[in-house]
């Protein structure tokens, strides 16, 4: 009984007090062992509160470890290696996604709902892929609408200044029916401001069958844009291309609802998006595909503009400029 007063009494500072104190107790020589052995020579008559007892002191001894224990290990934890093991957990942060890779996974979702594959290329080009198959043999006036990156030692080795050039390379090794589109990192030499960078990215989409007509080329514009912007009214204003026969520009009737709208559209409710038109026979042949036999449309986007425009950035630089505080704002599920 004196032992009972002894282990309700008993604490500890630390598990080694604790563990010494359950040896003494609840190990194999302990004194608990010890007491059960004695039972045999306890007379009858006091059998039974001896057996109640020791019972009683057992489980005792034993809660009595159980519950320091776990104390001291909490406290131990909270002040050591573990830190605060009861502070409710750091949330896991949800990465970004830059948004010139939300525009461009957003177009390839969209065309790839009508069997558009995605193509890539090389962005160090030679001059066949990026202009001679393109219809713009050299010398070619329309060469200066694109200024362009050269390397110094060879005039045939050049930064590619749009994705066209994914796509000869496409035809060179396909054959029809093609449907690609071929997204990208493109290069000008031009000045640097908030409107425009010398490298940005591009979406360039390729259809080459039989009798493929402009009027395929309408309607799958008219697709994209009600799918991308949430607007069906386009305009299609003629232009030129010299890969392309006819070429035209494409505008989305932005509405005049906001200040943004406004500027964004010159205030005439007209945003230009991209250039298309029907494939120049000359480009398909130049590729090894019978313009007899098969026809085409081609477009092309810039994708970096559509990111300031659907996101109110306001500046081009700030997608290079790697700043964490300015893409941790954008999360997509795309
Ligand atoms: N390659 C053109 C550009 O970079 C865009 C374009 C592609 C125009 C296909 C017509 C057809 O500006």
């Amino acid at each position: 009984k004196a032992h009972i007063a002894e282990v309700e009494a008993f604490s500890a500072k630390s598990k080694e007090e604790v563990e010494t104190f359950r040896i003494k107790y609840l190990g194999k020589k302990g004194l608990l062992n010890e007491f059960f052995a004695e039972f045999k020579n306890v007379s009858k008559e006091e059998k039974k509160e001896y057996g109640q007892v020791v019972n009683t002191l057992k489980s005792l001894a034993q809660e009595k470890v159980n519950t320091l224990k776990s104390a001291l290990v909490s406290t131990e934890e909270r002040s050591g290696v573990y830190g605060d093991l009861s502070r409710p957990g750091e949330p896991i942060k949800l990465g970004s996604r830059h948004p010139v890779s939300i525009v461009k996974n957003k177009i390839v979702d969209i065309f790839s709902r009508i069997g558009f594959n995605v193509s890539e290329g090389p962005e160090i080009e030679d001059d066949w892929h990026n202009f001679t198959a393109l219809n713009l043999p050299e010398y070619h006036p329309a060469r200066d609408m694109q200024d362009t990156f050269f390397i110094q030692t060879d005039p045939d080795i050049l930064l590619r200044t749009h994705t066209s050039s994914v796509q000869v390379r496409y035809m060179e090794n396909n054959k029809p029916p093609i449907r690609t589109i071929s997204p990208g990192r493109v290069y000008r030499n031009e000045a640097i401001s908030a409107r425009s960078h010398c490298f940005f990215h591009q979406v360039e989409g390729l259809y080459v069958d039989k009798g493929v007509s402009f009027a395929d080329l309408k309607q799958t514009l008219q697709y994209f844009t009600t799918e991308m912007f949430g607007k069906s009214r386009i305009r299609l204003r003629p232009s030129y291309f010299p890969f392309t026969e006819p070429s035209a520009e494409v505008d989305v009737y932005w509405g005049l609802e906001t200040e943004t709208d406004y500027k964004m559209t010159k205030g005439t409710g007209w945003l230009e998006i991209m250039g298309c038109g029907m494939v120049d026979p000359n480009v398909l042949s130049n590729c090894g595909i019978d313009p007899e036999i098969y026809s085409g449309f081609a477009f092309g986007m810039g994708i970096d503009r559509v990111a300031l425009l659907l996101h109110q950035i306001p500046d081009i630089r700030m997608l290079s400029e790697n700043d964490i505080r300015f893409l941790e704002q954008f999360k997509s599920s795309l």
